[in-house]
């Protein structure tokens, strides 16, 4: 290896460091609810209000390192490139310098740090549409540095412009390595996909907001976003081909082809199932091991998740590899490859480990279940294939949206799931049909559930509904105290009593319970309305919303506020004020099993 992802982290950051930049480091890859975004895609993402204007308390010119997820391509994960999870470096100008001193440095960095020959270098450059000119200074700025003029490719917006949903944007200029690939003919350029070109990093001049999807205003300062995607340039730098034999990778891959007793890049499913155990792993690893560590759920964050972790299961599975195995990688990734970059993950590790395996041994057991019920339900149109024949009618091979629904409600398969093995046998599924299976199934609980009362309460008194509130406050002063990965794990109240499991890992000491007691009393003291509003289950996720039982939710949700002390999806009755609830006493504290505590409390 010519350069080691940690040498390469800290090349970056010297490099700009000694242009005057301040190092910020890398924050949460969980988004905070404001870009309508669930994880961070990109470096400038926590950067948007000083994008917009705000002063940043470091200065001008920063440069950090930041863990981004984009889960847009799963499906191509297995390939030699694509990665869920990954490091984008990355440097920003806030209203400091611009377009010639951007394109310099980062001439300087392919060329003279790098390495890469100049006649290998090509870039993009915005063509300009109705609303933006073309960018013809920064193709001057380009040439200036040291690109070949024929080496500079004007492209549409389609290909030169970078925006989120919301916020900061602009027109960008990315930078290519021109490889011995021969042009796929005579419009061959960096927008096409042949392969000829790669890109190596994006250089994004941010000079408007956007709005609304047709409106841009032109913001108060001229920004820089720099983001270089520190995996592939891993790749170029030490003359590899493939994502996974970086030193990101070598080791687990290394570990997974000893315990198979194969080389790696000689089978090509086996080779595909190897990157695609590793990627997920590594991305569950970094979510659950988060600052603001999630876990898997059925909805949002927590779904996507979720879904990485149980594919990985599901290739090791198809090729023989243990559960044990999959955790052995998770702890390559935890002890050796991010043990410096990423420490929380370490102080993490047991916690890690066991919201893993807790979610791979579960859907172990319905993958079994569903994938034997899957070969039946195969098996079934098989016959009538055959039957259907026999009186010279053709039967479609396609799996009906109602045994997809079977399959998904009685066997927690997923649908994705039946999809990709659906796909494998050359069967279609019906998606529509799915969708309004699911939907009728909805609407069905909905009309069973009107009128009683949710929230694991027994009855509906008024005490239930005042020790179900003193439950959430219980469950925000938890999380306050012990880290937003703390969830409701179990609820159950009687007018008496209210009961509460969640996940801590250790026995609550006096002094931690004496501290939960007056938060809720605290807040209990302070005659706080509890309110509510209904939104749709994407609105509750982006409104910071805590979510427990998502899977029983339909698709609008309540969602129960106690002032700014607890938020959180649930379908209620509640006490209308905290002073209602009088004073909380915590009866008892402890273990309901594995990582699970569980609290008894009273209002008196
Ligand atoms: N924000 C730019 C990108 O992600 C740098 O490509």
């Amino acid at each position: 290896m010519k350069i080691t992802s940690k040498q390469l982290r800290k090349i970056w950051l010297d490099f700009y460091k000694e242009r005057g930049h301040v190092d910020i480091g890398g924050v949460s890859l969980i988004g905070d609810g404001s870009t309508g975004v669930m994880f961070n895609v990109a470096g400038m993402q926590p950067l948007m209000p000083y994008l917009l204007g705000k002063k940043h308390p470091m200065g001008t010119r920063l440069c950090n390192v930041q863990g981004c997820v984009r889960t847009i391509d799963i499906d191509s994960v297995g390939d030699s490139t694509h990665c869920t999870f990954f490091e984008m470096l990355g440097s920003w100008s806030l209203g400091d310098y611009f377009k010639e001193e951007r394109t310099k440095w980062s001439f300087e960095l392919l060329n003279k740090v790098f390495g890469f020959p100049a006649d290998r270098l090509a870039v993009t450059v915005f063509a300009g549409n109705e609303n933006v000119p073309r960018d013809d200074e920064t193709a001057f700025y380009r040439e200036k540095s040291g690109i070949k003029k024929e080496n500079i490719y004007f492209l549409p917006k389609e290909d030169n412009w970078w925006e989120l949903d919301r916020g900061p944007c602009g027109p960008d200029s990315e930078m290519f390595y021109i490889t011995d690939k021969k042009p796929c003919g005579k419009n061959c350029n960096p927008g096409c996909s042949c392969g000829r070109f790669v890109e190596v990093g994006n250089d994004v001049f941010m000079q408007y907001e956007k709005i609304d999807d047709n409106k841009y205003i032109p913001l108060k300062q001229k920004n820089v976003d720099t983001g270089w995607g520190l995996e592939r340039l891993l790749v170029f730098l030490n003359n590899l081909s493939d994502v996974y034999l970086t030193d990101l990778f070598v080791d687990v891959i290394g570990h997974m082809e000893k315990t198979l007793g194969i080389k790696y890049g000689e089978d090509e499913k086996i080779t595909k199932a190897m990157r695609i155990i590793a990627d997920h792993t590594r991305t569950a690893v970094m979510l659950i091991g988060d600052v603001n560590g999630i876990l898997p759920s059925n909805v949002g964050a927590g779904y996507i998740l979720r879904r990485l972790i149980r594919r990985a299961v599901r290739y090791a599975r198809d090729i023989n590899l243990e559960l044990d195995e999959i955790i052995d990688v998770a702890k390559i990734f935890i002890e050796k490859v991010y043990n410096e970059s990423y420490p929380l993950l370490l102080e993490k590790e047991e916690y890690i480990i066991s919201e893993l395996l807790t979610e791979m041994e579960k859907f172990n057991k319905a993958l079994e279940e569903g994938r034997k019920e899957f070969d039946k339900v195969i098996f079934g149109i098989e016959k009538h294939k055959e039957f259907a024949k026999t009186k010279g009618e053709v039967v479609p091979d396609i799996i009906s949206g109602k045994a997809c629904f079977r399959l998904y409600d009685t066997f927690g398969f997923p649908f994705e799931l039946t999809q990709e093995l659906a796909k494998e046998r050359v069967f279609d599924v019906d998606e529509e049909g799915f969708k309004k299976a699911f939907e009728e199934h909805q609407e069905k609980s909905r009309t069973a559930s009107a009128g009683t009362f949710k929230g694991g309460l027994a009855d509906s008194s008024y005490e239930s509904a005042k020790l179900h509130t003193a439950t959430h406050l219980l469950m925000a002063g938890l999380r306050k105290m012990f880290g937003p990965q703390v969830m409701q794990k179990g609820s159950n109240i009687t007018p008496e009593r209210l009961r509460l499991d969640f996940n801590v890992d250790h026995k609550m000491t006096p002094e931690e319970i004496a501290n939960l007691e007056n938060f809720v009393n605290d807040a209990i003291k302070k005659e706080i309305p509890v309110t509510y509003e209904e939104m749709s289950i994407s609105d509750a996720k982006k409104s910071g919303a805590v979510g427990v039982f998502e899977s029983k939710y339909g698709d609008i949700v309540k969602v129960y506020s106690i002032g700014d002390v607890s938020k959180e999806i649930c379908g209620g009755p509640h006490a209308k004020n905290t002073k209602d609830l009088h004073h909380l006493k915590i009866t008892k504290e402890e273990s309901s099993s594995s990582g699970i505590r569980r609290i008894k409390a009273i209002l008196d």
